[in-house]
């Protein structure tokens, strides 16, 4: 069975095809970054004019590349949340409406779940049970991950997800959007130890973040300072290790806490390098593994949606067919469920 995914809920459109046997056939996305960059942020209502603009020329894009029909879709996935209102009705709707008009089922994913399985689409995937650590622009999260559709939330962030404070803590240097990215390529520059950052609620004992303090604790390290290039460089580094040890050491503990033996990083911080080093080194002292998606799927794509509804239907998932629809911008993944 073929499945078409569709991913619009932040500032990537993002199209793809998973066949439930020959695994990903084709897959396309088209990043917002440019169109976004000039506002130092994503810019909703820009947003969702554009996956307007990208969907039928990226769904055109990915039938031809497997070499497949439009009447050989066998259901359509599409995320339903969480995200932005105007971006995810923009999926949706082409999803719904594609799948009306084929007469196959449309099946709501939420976006976590997308990213949280997407390590599962690498040729040498996980098995069930293991935890996962999702972080992205708005979520930090660990989860004990069961089953498809059986997540438990294990711990999360109190206030700023780790994405967001890479985010913010770029934009008060001065760096581009998406923050992140530039602040771990700035990063690769710098020299370790000058700066000394707090690692908020690392010996807290459970399982929850704080980040929003260390964005204040950058703040006021360079008010009225005029940085220049290798002071921003040495504070890009220092801040990236604040965020990593506290990743790491709260992935550790949730290992420790469950008794499993694989952790999957999941979202786009999981693109990070520093931290990919840092969790395969403290995963190994623990003889534990570490499984990352694909480079190319860790941010948001089509490919991890289209894998979520093919593994959903795959459990037994329910699809209704009669075209009634509606989106959640906010969207607890535990009640997602299966
Ligand atoms: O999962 P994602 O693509 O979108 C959301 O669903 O939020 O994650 C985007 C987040 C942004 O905050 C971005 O700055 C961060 O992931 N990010 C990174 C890196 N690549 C993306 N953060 C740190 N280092 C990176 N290499
Ligand atoms: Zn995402």
């Amino acid at each position: 069975m073929l499945v078409l995914g569709i991913e619009s809920s932040c500032d990537e459109t993002g199209v793809a095809l998973y066949h439930a046997e020959r695994g990903l056939l084709a897959h396309a996305v088209h990043s917002q970054v440019d169109l976004h960059e000039a506002y130092g942020g994503v810019v909703p209502e820009l947003a969702s004019r554009d996956h307007i603009r990208r969907l039928a020329p990226l769904l055109r894009k990915v039938m031809a590349e497997a070499g497949a029909g439009l009447d050989e879709i066998g259901a359509v996935a599409y995320t339903a949340g969480p995200g932005l209102a105007g971006a995810l009705l923009v999926g949706a709707s082409f999803a719904e409406s594609l799948a009306f008009s084929l007469r196959v089922p449309a099946l709501p994913v939420h976006h976590l779940e997308g990213h949280l399985l997407s390590p599962l689409l690498s040729t040498d995937p996980p098995h069930f049970p293991f935890v996962a650590l999702l972080a992205s622009g708005g979520h930090t999260q660990l989860m004990r991950v069961s089953a498809v559709g059986q997540y438990e939330l294990l711990g999360e962030t109190l206030d700023d997800a780790a994405g967001e404070a890479f985010d913010k803590t770029a934009k008060l240097l001065g760096l581009g959007y998406p923050g992140g990215p530039q602040l771990a390529r700035l990063a690769e520059a710098g020299r370790p130890g000058r700066y000394k950052l707090p690692r908020p609620m690392i010996y807290s004992g459970d399982l929850d973040f704080s980040f929003s303090g260390l964005k204040t604790a950058v703040l006021t390290l360079v008010r009225g300072q005029a940085l220049g290039e290798t002071d921003r460089a040495d504070l890009c580094v220092d801040f990236q290790a604040a965020i990593v040890d506290v990743l790491v050491a709260k992935s550790l503990l949730a290992l420790k806490q469950t008794g499993l033996q694989q952790l999957v990083v999941a979202g786009g911080v999981g693109a990070n390098r520093a931290l990919r080093a840092a969790l395969d080194a403290g995963a190994a002292k623990i003889r534990a593994r570490v499984f990352y998606p694909e480079l190319e799927l860790c941010t948001d794509n089509g490919a991890m949606i289209a894998f979520a509804g093919a593994m959903r239907l795959a459990a037994g998932a329910k699809t209704g067919r009669d075209g009634v629809f509606s989106v959640r911008p906010r969207w607890d993944l535990q009640l997602a469920g299966g």
